[in-house]
């Protein structure tokens, strides 16, 4: 009943790598000539730990440019950043109204990023998944493709939306739905192999930035198949070792091939054929976007006009939702 609508965001906090760009974005790109796609830059988001005016307002750029870079089209979908459509923060305040302390208490990405010393966490980081939640339902998402570790904000997102409906009495919000890739779904950490690939991570050598130039991306993907022997030649041997697994996903998730395929085809030999390939598959796909985001940076102000026209696109919908949702709860 409800029309299709696709909403996602990513935050401003550094420089796009290949865990945002296979977990989400060329998914957005894949859905984008759909129809009815909304993208935004979340800098209210990035504010929930501490940042650096000059470098966020270089951030939000630069992630627009990314994103145009990667494929997205501004005349086909709305791109814009969150903080130029009031909305959001908005909604947000009416569903913390909503929202219990008991469903945030269970959120394990605050818990990670908060660390041990949760009192010094800001209110903000900790109502996080609240923002996240009005983000979608200003626009009546039905569709959210993330990334897995977004899985538990998308449910909570459900939960508000649910509790919104059934206090009022009405079908006012349909559920959005989480859309979730197969096998990039949570590309990890090259050193590690256990802990995800993140902008946040110290570490630059645990992360292919969508813009490391080819010699950078080759000396990465040979420093994380360093000592790993040989790939193995069976899926079930495969999971043993967390480092190979995900690169192999890497792999599969770039040559749009099944994981059972790429273990057949590198499994018994050398890992140099395997990083070879690897990394050669990484330098074709990122370079032609990092050419084209240098081009897109170097005029700052077309980027800027793109978002502001995208922002009143993305207002002409939201605030019209935003006056229901205050008519419903009496105001
Ligand atoms: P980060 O965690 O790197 O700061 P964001 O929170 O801005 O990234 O997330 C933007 C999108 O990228 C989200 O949909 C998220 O689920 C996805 N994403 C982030 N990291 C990964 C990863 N390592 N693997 C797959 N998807 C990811
Ligand atoms: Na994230």
């Amino acid at each position: 009943r409800h029309e299709e609508l696709t909403f996602s965001g990513i935050q401003p906090t550094g420089t796009i790598h290949l865990g945002n760009y296979l977990g989400a974005i060329r998914n957005w790109v894949a859905m984008q000539d759909e129809g009815n796609c909304i993208f935004c830059v979340v800098d209210l988001h990035a504010i929930t730990i501490p940042q650096v005016p000059e470098e966020l307002r270089s951030h939000i750029r630069e992630i627009a440019a990314a994103l145009i870079a990667c494929g997205l089209d501004p005349d086909k979908v709305i791109l814009f950043r969150q903080s130029q459509v009031s909305a959001h923060a908005e909604l947000w305040w009416i569903l913390n109204s909503i929202a219990s302390m008991g469903w945030l208490n269970r959120m394990t990405q605050f818990k990670q990023k908060a660390g041990k010393d949760q009192a010094e966490a800001s209110v903000g980081l900790f109502a996080y998944p609240v923002l996240q939640a009005a983000d979608v339902l200003t626009y009546k998402t039905t569709h959210v493709p993330v990334g897995e570790d977004q899985r538990q904000h998308i449910e909570l997102a459900r939960d508000i939306a649910m509790r919104f409906n059934t206090i009022y009495a009405t079908e006012f919000f349909p559920l959005p739905e989480a859309v979730i890739p197969k096998d990039a779904a949570r590309v990890m950490s090259l050193v590690s192999g256990q802990t995800k690939m993140s902008k946040s991570d110290q570490d630059d050598n645990s992360r292919i930035n969508l813009l490391d130039d080819p010699s950078l991306i080759s000396e990465k993907i040979a420093r994380a198949c360093d000592g790993l022997g040989e790939i193995s030649g069976s899926q079930e041997d495969l999971a043993t070792s967390p480092k190979a697994e995900n690169l192999v996903r890497i792999y599969a998730a770039l040559a749009q091939e099944d994981v059972g395929k790429v273990v057949e085809e590198f499994g018994g030999s050398a890992t140099e054929r395997f990083q070879r390939a690897l990394a050669d598959r990484l330098v074709a796909e990122l370079s032609p976007i990092s050419q084209e985001f240098q081009r897109l940076l170097s005029d700052k102000a077309h980027l800027d006009r793109i978002l502001a026209a995208g922002a009143d696109k993305a207002r002409s919908i939201a605030d019209p939702i935003l006056d229901d949702v205050y008519d419903i709860i009496g105001m």
